[in-house]
């Protein structure tokens, strides 16, 4: 070949060549936008929730709300990261407005969410008494909307009537790392309580192709299933990809917290039922079966929930092939989450933009939303652990 075409071609390939994907800089991003975000709150009161698309202000929610535990959890991260003690300030005030929670009526699933993201990982991080007390009676809320007949947790006390029943949603999974938590810390029924919903959800929740419908709704006197719908997916039979996420970080966190195997066997079932429908792709269509692909929404947050997922499944997995699998899925993920297609700088000062919260309801279409932001600086820490040769917890 003429010199002077192999030089244009190597010029051209280092034009294009995307800067190196680290942890470390990607970290770095975050905590950069995170102080961005925190210089714009009006007060302790006030948690981050979205930035609709093109928008520059964060949505404010109070402590009520099911994202709160998110912001606090993101402030716990940047702590862990950066070991500054002004973050580990900020993590813990913006925490301890979540209290109440813990003290009143369930009001929903969400209780796990909101308290394991913030507290438990400002326990996780300081071993804090307090955040002990706080979680252990929030445990002890959640567990009362167990119904022993349904062998599951009932996610929207709110929707018993409209549903017709103990309804039950995948996105329940994550709540059950606080059950697990509080069976380690003082309260075996709690433990149970997590164990017989994993176990009843994995044989009613899903296909046979290992993909997961978004609700179940159950009799609430004979546990029957009456029948298996959506709520925030395109179709009752469609795959929302955030519930299939949901589903794969599930699974996973239960292997981890009972080392029951069919537990690991399923992680890898409903994992590998995502990446299948992935195919070649990173971040996922908002819904894997919505008519409107290309045109659909992507959803960043499904991405990001997933890419901590596998990680975790990655060490998991005794099969070096598939546990290398898994690994090299997440890393790609969060790189391509780390390009400027999917980062927030320059446009507002969320992590990540182009998430899909609520498609049906025609809410946070394509926005920046806190919890794609949550799961994106966990996986992020988790892999910087994990090239350091560190276990991710
Ligand atoms: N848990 C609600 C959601 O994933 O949007």
């Amino acid at each position: 070949m003429n010199i002077r075409i192999t030089i244009g071609i190597l010029l051209l390939t280092a034009c294009h060549t995307a800067p190196t994907f680290t942890p470390q800089k990607a970290l770095d991003y975050c905590t950069r936008q995170a102080a961005a975000t925190a210089a714009q709150l009006p007060g302790y009161d006030s948690l981050p929730r979205s930035i609709a698309t093109n928008g520059t202000r964060w949505k404010l929610v109070d402590y009520k709300d099911w994202t709160s535990g998110f912001w606090p959890g993101v402030l716990w991260y940047v702590y862990e990261y950066t070991k500054d003690t002004a973050w580990k300030n900020k993590a813990d005030t913006y925490s301890r407005t979540l209290t109440p929670l813990a003290y009143n009526k369930a009001y929903d699933h969400d209780i796990g969410f909101q308290l394991y993201c913030s507290m438990g990982n400002g326990y996780r991080l300081t071993h804090d008494t307090s955040y002990r007390r706080i979680l252990l009676a929030a445990a002890d809320t959640l567990a009362t909307l167990f119904n022993p007949k349904a062998g599951t947790i009932l996610s929207w006390p709110r929707n018993v009537q409209q549903l017709g029943g103990h309804n039950t949603i995948i996105d329940n999974m994550i709540n059950l790392e606080l059950l697990f938590w509080a069976g380690k810390n003082g309260s075996p029924h709690c433990y149970d309580i997590a164990v017989q919903h994993a176990t009843t959800t994995m044989h009613n929740h899903f296909r046979p192709d290992h993909t997961c419908y978004h609700v179940v709704v159950y009799d609430t006197l004979t546990g029957q299933v009456l029948r298996r719908q959506t709520h925030q997916g395109y179709a009752d039979n469609s795959v929302w990809a955030r519930g299939q996420s949901w589903a794969i970080y599930g699974y996973t966190l239960c292997y981890r917290e009972t080392h029951q195997p069919q537990f690991l066997t399923f992680a890898q079932q409903v994992a590998d039922a995502y990446l299948q429908r992935l195919g070649e792709e990173l971040i996922p269509y908002w819904d894997f079966d919505d008519a409107a692909i290309p045109q659909a929404p992507r959803d960043a947050s499904a991405a990001a929930v997933t890419a901590s997922a596998l990680l975790e499944l990655s060490t998991q997995v005794t099969d070096k092939v598939k546990s290398k699998h898994y690994y090299d899925k997440a890393v790609a993920m969060l790189a391509e989450l780390s390009t400027p297609r999917w980062q927030s700088s320059g446009y507002n000062t969320a992590l990540l933009q182009h998430s899909t919260g609520h498609k049906p309801n025609g809410s946070e279409i394509d926005a920046a939303i806190i919890y794609a932001d949550y799961y994106y600086i966990e996986g992020l820490l988790r892999l910087q652990k994990l090239q350091k040769g560190n276990p991710i917890f």
